[in-house]
């Protein structure tokens, strides 16, 4: 199986062919958590995180070579699993720096960057506070889903005292593809998602839309990248009822084999411009595919990976399904700007709402030695 590098210039999990399963979780730092603790706290993230990519458990004595009187270092439950292609992917959310009551706690103020505000209210937003925001957070992506739990559950055991979960999801499928080499995955509205995503195969595409560059500020911030997960809820039961003509003419694809309705194949550039009718393109004006491409939003292009996830039903017997969104940006204004287009007139806002929204900056990878997020202090 995979085994990706902890310490590498970028950090890991992004660019990494995305794997098939996550646990997220965004963390709150508790009160009386000094400068000092949280310095300390990402210290023992980096060295946890470095051992559980590389398939070993967590201290130096791990789940089960430990003193017999004392809880194990580790919980155990990966003992044996290869590492599966784990990645544990860090970010740091606005209130770090200064929180909801304008308190800088770690003075990390000065060290802002200038576009690490909260995103928009965009129309439609029917977020939930418990499910939105966080101070800190981690991506924890693997092709087991055990392995995932089992980086979260410790990592959020050594923040015990200092940082605490206050939001998490789990995603079974990956709904998207970030290299040439993967198969586009379904999402659960059945269509073929990630395929004109960025890939690992496009390096310069990555330097102009994904990665901070150095002179993009802060310095400490080269080689990072932003973060925006939200959790859109699919109405599924709807979208279930409606023809195939209906969901093809939303998304702008067909259903098949993800090729444009402008015709070709899945990977065949849409054409915009044909005319299906005098007075009704192909791609229909409000298509998905059309609002959200480049050439709707200044050439502006993300990276998508997110996942699909079924957390139970509600009292009506209706499955509390969607896709956990995550993109991954140059700058926030990127998202900002397809989502803002998407909010106003995307055909497929029909069938989702979303209901939970963070932004973090994602730091560049950490050296060997040192830590993540060692340049911002
Ligand atoms: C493309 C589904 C939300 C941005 C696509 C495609 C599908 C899809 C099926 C076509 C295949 C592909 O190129 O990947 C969905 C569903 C969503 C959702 C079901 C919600 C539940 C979003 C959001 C954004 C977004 C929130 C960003 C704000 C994009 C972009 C493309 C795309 C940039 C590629 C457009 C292009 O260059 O052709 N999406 N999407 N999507 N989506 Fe979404």
């Amino acid at each position: 199986g995979a085994v990706y590098p902890f310490y590498q210039k970028h950090q890991a999990g992004i660019v990494t062919p995305a794997q098939d399963r996550l646990h997220f979780a965004a963390f709150d730092v508790a009160d009386g958590t000094t400068r000092a603790d949280l310095i300390e706290l990402l210290q023992d993230w980096t060295v946890a995180a470095a051992a559980m990519t590389a398939g070993a458990d967590v201290g130096d004595y791990g789940s089960v070579s430990g003193p017999y009187d004392a809880p194990p270092e580790d919980t155990g439950e990966a003992l044996g699993l290869p590492p599966a292609g784990l990645t544990i992917t860090f970010g740091f959310g606005p209130t770090l720096f200064q929180n909801a009551a304008g308190v800088d706690r770690f003075g990390l103020a000065a060290r802002r960057p200038a576009d690490l505000v909260e995103l928009p209210h965009f129309p439609g937003d029917m977020l939930e506070e418990t499910r939105s925001g966080g101070d800190l957070c981690i991506q924890a992506c693997a092709n087991d889903p055990q392995v995932a739990v089992h980086a979260i559950r410790n990592l959020s055991r050594i923040a015990f005292g200092r940082a605490a979960i206050r939001w998490s999801q789990l995603g079974f499928g990956r709904t998207s593809s970030t290299s040439t080499s993967q198969a586009t995955p379904r999402n659960l509205f059945g269509f073929k998602d990630g395929t004109a995503n960025i890939k690992a195969e496009e390096p310069a595409a990555a330097t102009e839309h994904l990665w901070v560059g150095a002179s993009d500020g802060p310095a400490w911030l080269a080689g990072g990248s932003y973060l925006v997960a939200r959790r859109i809820r699919m109405t599924i039961e709807t979208w279930d009822r409606t023809s195939l003509r209906e969901q093809e003419t939303v998304i702008g694809r067909d259903k098949r084999e993800g090729a444009p309705l402008s015709g070709g194949t899945e990977f065949t550039e849409p054409d915009f411009t044909i005319a299906g009718r005098a007075d009704q393109p192909l791609i229909d004006t409000a298509a998905h595919v059309r609002l959200a491409h480049p050439a709707q939003n200044d050439g502006l292009r993300i990276l998508r990976r997110g996942y699909n996830f079924v957390d139970g039903n509600d009292s009506l017997g209706r499955l509390d399904a969607g896709l956990f969104f995550i993109s991954f940006q140059r700058t926030p204004a990127s998202f900002t700007t397809v989502q803002l287009n998407l909010a106003r007139h995307d055909a497929l806002n029909e069938y989702i709402r979303h209901v939970g929204s963070a932004l973090f900056v994602v730091p560049p990878g950490a050296a060997e030695g040192s830590y993540v997020g060692a340049p911002l202090f």
